[in-house]
């Protein structure tokens, strides 16, 4: 019998989930920041649900479970439940895999006690770290695995070194080209925050239009959007962000369906790494998607994270 002893996650304790983190999630690099905005800022956060292990004062293991029960409020349903992180590492008398196992059981007790009755790790969209569980981290798989988990989608993230990045010059004539053709790509004023998110809204979904709203409050630590207007018709037509979640991240990017497929989306790309770039950032992530070539023509794509999508019914 292993003794674990469960605390909630508090500001008192957040640094020992950090530690945890890092040392458990050997390809993340975990920092306060991330945990606060995944925990404590989700508006659909509950007392319970995230918690730390810890065996003889040492903390071991650390989970963050959630329920969208308040926002978007369009995407609510108190049945569905979140592991939005799941970390553990070897103590004295229990091994990874016994830590991984006992915090997951114990979140996904709360979770059921609250009313959840369906889990999934780890795509709790917009207020997520990863859109599923990356391939290396055998472990935490297994564990899901043996837990009754199973694969229900799977997505990439693009990992760039900026330092290596810069525009190719079909990019350049393709953006005078529009350009000749009466589009423009601009970065939004503040004043435009609910034009913008409120047009992405209506295309793209609420969980897009609260990143592209957090862009612009976020907009005095780097984040921004790009807006492609069409100024003959006199309407938005694209946009694409950049610092929404986490500063170094690159996303969401969308153009108007029948705008497709004519380069708009690869000028707003570029565009928006180039301004990351020139605000500083040196590692980007473009993350959680499964568009191949839109994304392979970017110079400086060094790596290429593959995540499985688990869930599983619960009771
Ligand atoms: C992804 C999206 C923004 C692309 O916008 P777009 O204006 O069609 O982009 P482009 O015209 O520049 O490129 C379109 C296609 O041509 C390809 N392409 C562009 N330039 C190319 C080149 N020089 N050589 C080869 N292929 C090229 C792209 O790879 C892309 O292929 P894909 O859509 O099959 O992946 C758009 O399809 C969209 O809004 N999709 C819905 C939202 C979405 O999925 N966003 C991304 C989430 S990660």
């Amino acid at each position: 019998m292993h003794s674990l002893e469960f605390e909630e996650l508090t500001e008192e304790n957040l640094q020992d989930a950090v530690r945890v983190c890092n040392a458990s999630l050997r390809y993340d690099s975990f920092k306060a920041s991330t945990i606060r905005r995944v925990a404590f800022q989700d508006p659909n956060a509950e007392a319970g649900l995230a918690v730390l292990a810890y065996e003889g004062g040492e903390p071991l293991g650390f989970a963050i479970g959630c329920r969208r029960v308040r926002q978007p409020t369009e995407m609510v349903d108190p049945s569905a439940g979140w592991i939005k992180v799941l970390a553990g590492v070897a103590g004295k008398g229990i091994d990874e895999y016994g830590v991984l196992d006992s915090v997951c059981e114990r979140v996904e007790v709360e979770l059921g006690r609250l009313g959840a009755k369906v889990v999934r790790v780890s795509d709790m969209a917009s207020w997520h770290v990863w859109p599923g569980i990356d391939l290396r981290y055998e472990t935490l798989l297994e564990v899901l695995e043996s837990r009754g988990y199973s694969k229900v989608g799977q997505a990439v993230d693009y990992l760039l070194n900026l330092r290596d990045f810069w525009v190719p010059r079909r990019i350049m004539k393709k953006r005078e080209e529009l350009s000749k053709r009466g589009i423009s790509v601009t970065l939004a004023q503040s004043g435009e925050r609910d034009a913008v998110s409120s047009w992405v809204k209506a295309r793209f979904g609420p969980c897009w239009a609260f990143e592209v709203a957090n862009s612009f409050e976020n907009a005095g630590e780097g984040a921004g959007t790009l807006v492609a207007r069409d100024r003959n018709a006199g309407e938005i037509i694209g946009f694409s962000t950049h610092g929404a979640l986490e500063p170094n991240w690159f996303g969401p990017i969308g153009v108007e369906e029948k705008r497709r497929n004519s380069g708009l989306g690869s000028v707003l790309l570029f565009e928006t790494l180039r301004l990351m770039k020139l605000k500083g950032v040196a590692e980007a992530v473009i993350p959680w998607t499964g568009h191949l070539f839109f994304y392979t023509q970017v110079p400086g794509i060094v790596g290429v994270r593959h995540y499985q999508t688990m869930s599983k019914k619960l009771g």
